[in-house]
C-alpha cells in the first residue's frame, strides 16, 4: 500500500515551480499576505473555461487594461466587450460575464461574493468556476477538478473507469486531499503538476512531487489514464456568407442575434445552410463565388462555408446589415471563422 499523497508536499514543490500568469498572486506573495483581486480571478476563470492558459494571457492583459475592475466592465458597451473578445470562441461566456459584472456592481456593490454558494448563483459562473473563485480569490477549502485535476487523480489512484462516468469518483478522490489552509495555492498547484509535470502524453513522473504516492506510476499504467468514452463524431454542415463591399470600400456587416451560434457577434450576412446562395443574399447583384472554402470546427460540428462576393454602388440599401466604412471596420473584433473569410476574400 502506498501513502496516500499529502498536499504538503505538493506545496512544497509548488513554491518552487509555481508558472507565472498575470492573474496570479505568486507563493512568494502570499506568504506575506498579498491578496488576489477577485475581480482579475474571475475574468481569468471565466476566459480560461475551454481555452488555454496560453491563449488567454494577451486577452486578459487587455481586458484588464481596458476594463481595470468589475465596475468599469459592468458600465461598458455590449459591442466593445463582444469586440474584445472575438476570436476566444464560446461567445456565451462573453453575454453571461457582463451580466455577471452588472449583477455584482448593481446588486452587490461590485463586491463579488467570496462562498461557494453565492459564486454559483451568479451567470455563468458554473460548479468549477465557483470553486475555483472560492477558492483562489479568496482560500475557501472548495475543490477544484479540471481536465489537468481530472488526469491526476485518475493516475494517483489508478482509476480505470473512463470519463466522463468516473467523473464523481475523481471529483471525490480531489476532494480527501484538498487541505484546510493555503486552499487556493493548493488548487493552482493541481492545475499546474496536471499541465506540466503530469501531461497526457509523456508525463515526467520523474520530476513529480507525488511519483512515490502514485498506485500508476508504481503500477506503469499512467501512459494509458485517464480513458475515455470515445467521441461522437461531428457531423459537417454547409452554409453561405455574403461579402459585399461598396464603391468607397465600405463592407455589409451583421451583428448575429444574442441567443444561438455566434450570438452577439458581428459577421458578413450569412445563409443558414441553405443551398441556393441568391435566395438568402442580403442585395441584389451580380454574385461571384470565391473558389476555395472556409473551414471551421465548432464545438458540434464542423462547417463548410462558400462564400459570394459582390460590388455594389453607393445607392445600395441592403435588406440586412449594415455598411461600415473601411477606416471603422477592425478585423480583429470579429469571430474567428469570420476572420477567415475574410483573411481568404483579401487573398483572392
Ligand atoms: N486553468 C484554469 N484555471 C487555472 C488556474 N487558475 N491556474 C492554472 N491553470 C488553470
Amino acid at each position: 500500500m502506498l501513502n496516500m499523497p499529502s498536499s504538503d508536499d505538493l506545496l512544497a514543490w509548488y513554491d518552487c515551480h509555481a508558472r507565472e500568469m498575470p492573474w496570479r498572486i505568486p507563493p512568494q506573495g502570499r506568504k506575506v499576505r498579498r491578496k488576489p483581486d477577485p475581480y482579475r480571478i474571475w475574468l481569468s476563470e471565466i476566459m480560461l473555461q475551454q481555452t488555454t492558459v496560453a491563449a488567454v494571457k494577451a486577452y486578459f492583459k487587455r481586458f484588464t487594461a481596458r476594463w481595470p475592475n468589475v465596475r468599469a466592465l459592468a458600465e461598458a458597451e455590449d459591442v466593445d466587450v463582444m469586440g474584445e473578445w472575438a476570436g476566444l470562441g464560446y461567445y456565451a461566456r462573453a453575454r453571461n460575464l457582463l451580466k455577471c459584472a452588472r449583477m455584482v456592481t448593481k446588486e452587490m456593490d461590485a463586491v463579488f461574493p467570496s462562498c461557494y454558494e453565492d459564486l454559483i448563483l451568479l451567470p455563468g459562473i458554473g460548479p468549477y468556476t465557483a470553486s475555483a473563485i472560492a477558492a483562489i480569490a479568496f482560500d475557501k477549502p472548495a475543490t477544484v477538478v479540471d481536465g489537468n485535476v481530472e488526469r491526476v487523480m485518475s493516475r494517483l489512484f489508478d482509476i480505470h473507469t473512463p470519463l466522463p462516468l468516473s467523473k464523481n469518483e475523481l471529483m471525490q478522490r480531489a476532494h480527501t486531499l484538498t487541505p484546510r489552509t493555503r486552499a487556493g495555492d493548493y488548487a493552482q498547484a493541481v492545475m499546474d503538476l496536471g499541465a506540466t509535470i503530469c501531461t497526457p502524453k509523456r508525463p515526467a513522473c520523474g520530476l513529480c512531487p507525488w511519483s512515490d504516492n502514485c498506485v500508476s506510476h508504481k503500477l506503469g499504467t499512467a501512459s494509458v489514464l485517464p480513458k475515455k468514452v470515445p467521441k461522437k463524431r461531428k457531423p459537417t454542415r454547409y452554409g453561405f456568407v455574403y461579402f459585399v463591399q461598396r464603391e468607397d470600400q465600405a463592407m455589409l456587416l451583421e451583428r448575429r442575434p444574442d441567443k444561438g451560434l455566434l450570438g452577439g457577434m458581428l459577421g458578413w450576412p450569412g445563409s443558414d445552410w441553405s443551398n441556393a446562395p441568391e435566395e438568402n443574399a442580403p442585395v441584389q447583384a451580380e454574385w461571384q463565388r470565391v473558389k476555395p472554402q472556409v473551414r471551421h470546427t465548432f464545438t458540434h460540428f464542423h462547417l463548410h462555408l462558400s462564400i459570394m462576393t459582390a460590388s455594389v454602388g453607393l445607392g445600395c440599401i441592403p435588406q440586412r446589415g449594415e455598411f461600415i466604412a473601411r477606416s471603422k471596420f477592425r478585423p480583429s473584433e470579429l469571430p474567428t471563422v469570420m476572420r477567415k473569410v475574410f483573411d481568404l476574400v483579401k487573398s483572392t
